[in-house]
């Protein structure tokens, strides 16, 4: 049985789509990630020869519940992926892998996406085979990430007017764009989105200009080189470049900065620039008068 779901919502889906590159790329599996509230008709409905791994922090929401609920009910085997130990999806799965960052008390994700992320880190190698130490060096730089806190507010206080934003990813850092800009629309009341960086091209461009700063992540010098014509029209477009991961400061022209990632590069490179992403929401958010903590119209577990 080697073809497989992986669901999750939210942050839980980004950290599924993490999962899905690093397990079609480095396994002889093949994954698709689906969001867990639309599982029940994404699903091949005539056939139970596939697994599901479904990701959840709490174990408790509705949709993946029921998506597990589903597949239980067709034969298909169910892992979880949780961080909370006893929740409804350990009970109701054939395994479980339980994450340990801690309660998270904010409502925004954030500590229990980073476990999220090294759990599938983990998982993929493996199954790979492949023991590196690239997880050691991601903690690592992930930790001089908030080491250079104060730098990461300056560029806050920058964009802090900002009412639109994007966020570009290329290669493993595509789900790190997607959850930067969620974490700038719940922590920071920004209207972000993210894209895959070429992505950007095939429309999203259009809404541009001097007002919208555009961040871009990347694993790898290589894969900033890979986006580097959706850079040159957002420079075009006057749109400040943020440049953020390992290889940055060998991207000439562009970018208005460039945040350096060091010590680490490829798929592991996602745990610091995901930290970067976080910080910069959090403190975009304390600029604008918001408890970070606490968006006002969302709950820590969405339940129907
Ligand atoms: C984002 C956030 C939500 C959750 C989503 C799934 O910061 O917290 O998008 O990720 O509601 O929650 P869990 O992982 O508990 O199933």
């Amino acid at each position: 049985m080697e073809r497989g779901f992986i669901i999750g919502s939210g942050t839980s889906f980004h950290a599924s789509l993490y999962l899905q590159h690093l397990l079609n790329k480095l396994t002889g599996f093949h994954v698709t990630a689906v969001p867990a509230s639309e599982f029940a008709e994404w699903r091949p409905a005539k056939h139970a020869k596939y697994f599901i791994i479904g990701y959840s922090q709490s174990g408790e929401s509705s949709d993946i519940v029921e998506a597990f609920k589903v597949a239980k009910a067709a034969g298909v085997k169910t892992i979880a992926i949780t961080n909370t130990p006893g929740s409804t999806l350990t009970r109701i799965s054939d395994a479980c892998i339980v994450t340990r960052a801690g309660e998270e008390k904010a409502v925004a994700a954030t500590k229990t996406f980073d476990v999220q992320l090294a759990a599938a880190l983990m998982l993929a190698h493996e199954l790979a085979g492949k023991h590196t130490g690239e997880l050691e060096r991601a903690a690592e730089a992930a930790e001089r990430v908030l080491r250079a806190e104060s730098e990461v507010r300056s560029l806050a206080e920058r964009y802090v007017k900002a009412e639109h934003a994007f966020s570009l990813g290329k290669d493993s850092a595509y789900p790190i764009a997607l959850e930067a800009a969620l974490k700038l629309k719940e922590a920071a009341m920004v209207h972000a989105e993210g894209f895959a960086a070429r992505e950007f091209l095939h429309g999203p461009v259009q809404l541009v200009d001097e007002t919208t700063p555009v961040l871009a992540f990347a694993p790898s010098a290589e894969a900033f080189k890979g986006s580097l014509k959706a850079f040159e029209k957002i420079a075009q477009y006057k749109a400040p470049l943020i440049l953020v991961g390992p290889g940055a400061g060998e991207v000439a022209g562009y970018a208005a900065h460039r945040v350096e990632v060091q010590g680490v590069e490829g798929d592991a490179a996602a745990i610091p620039l995901v930290k970067f992403a976080q910080l910069f929401a959090y403190h975009l958010s304390v600029l604008r008068g918001l408890d970070p903590d606490k968006p006002t119209k969302l709950t820590k577990v969405v339940k129907y």
